[in-house]
């Protein structure tokens, strides 16, 4: 099958149908599934700033020339003491589009955009033990593997580790 042609672009009205999906179909996004969440929030959220803050971000992962939407990347800004402001990313793609080479372009193509247009330095991402493919696609994304944080979440009723990574402004970029 051929590779498709990955890109990122703003949430339109057409994706908030799926982006609603996300909210309300368990498991549809994965691991991160913890309950039923406010369809009407994207609609909501879309009307005041179509997904797009400084500091909290959405971006459909598109595929093929046409846009196809294959997923959604997100990014959200925090910091470590007085002057450590970082982004952490996030990512869920529709099942029929995961394991074809995306979710790890997609995660790069994000960390390129956010070392382009932000100063930031460091950008992590946290995932789970049992995720191969999340922990893979970070890898090939140029991510490194911090550590273990220890019962950081609660999810599938009971308290769980999760993994954390990060790629800094100098590491090597894989695109
Ligand atoms: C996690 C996710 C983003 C990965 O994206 P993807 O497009 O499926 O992964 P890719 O095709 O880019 O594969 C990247 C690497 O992971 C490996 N991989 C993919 N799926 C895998 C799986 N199910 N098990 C083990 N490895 C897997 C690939 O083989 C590839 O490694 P390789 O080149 O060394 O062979 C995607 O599967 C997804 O959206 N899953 C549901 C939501 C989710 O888990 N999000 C992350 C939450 S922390």
């Amino acid at each position: 099958m051929a590779e498709p042609a990955v890109g990122l672009r703003p949430v339109t009205e057409d994706d908030l149908a799926m982006l609603r999906r996300f909210r309300t179909e368990p498991g549809l996004i994965g691991l991160d599934w913890n309950g039923f969440r406010d369809a009407g929030a994207v609609a909501r959220r879309f009307a005041e700033d179509g997904y797009l803050s400084a500091d909290d971000t959405s971006l459909i992962v598109s595929v093929d020339k046409d846009g196809t939407a294959a997923g959604f990347v997100n990014f959200r800004a925090g910091q470590y003491a007085a002057a450590g402001r970082y982004y952490e990313i996030g990512i869920a793609l529709l099942p029929e589009w995961r394991g074809r080479g995306i979710g790890w372009r997609a995660q790069a193509m994000l960390c390129d955009y956010l070392f382009t247009h932000t100063p930031v330095q460091r950008i992590q991402a946290g995932t789970h033990p049992e995720n191969l493919a999340e922990q893979r696609s970070l890898v090939k994304a140029g991510f490194t593997l911090e550590g273990v944080i220890r019962a950081s979440e609660f999810r599938a009723g009971q308290w769980r580790d999760g993994y954390l990574y990060s790629r800094l402004r100098d590491d090597p970029a894989p695109l």
